[in-house]
């Protein structure tokens, strides 16, 4: 397939069966299919994981859905930018074939009650900040999996311990289904793409910046020889307090597949940082396996 051809508008479905019957008449085809799950607001780091989708698949279909189940209250899911015509032309740009985009009834009827708890490595970090966060993300994509039953699907390492999540729940449930994980995309500054970047004012955007360059930080260290955990936090928490971001949720150095606390870095070391940057609260993360590099967003 050419991934840069330009096909007409995607066919844009909100019903789960409808959804399903095309998924599956691709794949009696003998198409590979591609299911790229986001929640709108489409920006390139999302547009990264289509283009490889297209590339890679036969047929894809894009899913946008801003999923109640994985805020929690008080958190930004009324906020949530919700922007259905701007995401639509550009997947339609990309020649996305389906993009499904469910009403809320639609993905929880009324008595809805299964969930998914997949323990493990969803319980630190983020699992500590946001106790019920992977059980509403591993229900949903459970949920997706099934309504586009597609052959690959594909996650943006910016939400690492999420694409961890989707992993071991694949793994622990023998779904049919491949994870690929795409790299972090960054404006030429470093700031790691994501829809809550709206959120900031101007002098926010600057003080955000601590979260790449505290990894970058740690990351140049590593390349000079530093092996040691606590130095490289404590480096990394320099960069943040010079910024005068005081509100850490974590900077941690950990196992890159158990996301369990390292004392000694290596490369299947991760660094992950979590802040909030005024009422943003913002995530990026480094793996030690290459320096730290940026990968701007495609034109
Ligand atoms: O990463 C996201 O955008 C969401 O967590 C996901 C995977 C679409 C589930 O709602």
């Amino acid at each position: 397939m050419n991934p840069t051809a330009i096909s007409s508008q995607p066919l844009l479905l909100s019903d789960a069966e409808e959804l399903r019957d095309l998924v599956e008449s691709a794949r009696r085809d003998g198409k590979t299919v591609a299911l790229v799950p986001s929640m709108g607001a489409l920006h390139a780091g999302h547009l990264s994981l289509v283009r490889a989708a297209r590339a890679e698949c036969d047929f894809t279909v894009a899913t946008i859905f801003v999923n109640p189940t994985q805020f929690a209250p008080g958190e930004d899911y009324r906020c949530y930018r919700r922007t259905l015509d701007a995401d639509l032309a550009a997947l339609a740009a990309l020649g996305v074939d389906v993009v499904f985009a469910p009403a809320v009834e639609q993905m929880y009827p009324d008595g809805h009650t299964t969930t998914v708890d997949v323990g493990g490595v969803a319980l630190p970090l983020e699992g500590v900040c946001r106790p019920d966060h992977f059980r509403g993300v591993a229900t949903v994509v459970l949920k997706l999996f099934h309504l586009a039953p597609a052959h690959v699907a594909y996650f943006g390492q910016k939400d690492y311990q999420q694409s961890l999540v989707v992993r071991q729940m694949v793994g622990d449930l023998d779904l049919p289904i491949r994870i690929r994980v795409c790299p972090i995309v960054r404006e030429a500054d470093g700031l790691a793409l994501s829809s809550r970047n709206e959120y900031l004012s101007h002098s926010e955007r600057r003080q955000a910046l601590a979260l790449s360059q505290s990894l970058r930080l740690a990351s140049e260290l590593y390349c000079v020889g530093e092996r040691d955990a606590a130095v490289l936090r404590q480096r990394m928490r320099e960069v943040f307090n010079s910024a005068g971001i005081g509100d850490i949720d974590y900077i941690a150095l950990a196992d890159r597949d158990r996301l369990e606390d390292v004392a000694v870095v290596g490369d299947e070391t991760i660094a992950l940082v979590a802040a909030r940057v005024g009422k943003t609260r913002l995530i990026d993360n480094h793996l030690f396996d290459a320096p730290f590099a940026i990968h701007p967003a495609a034109r």
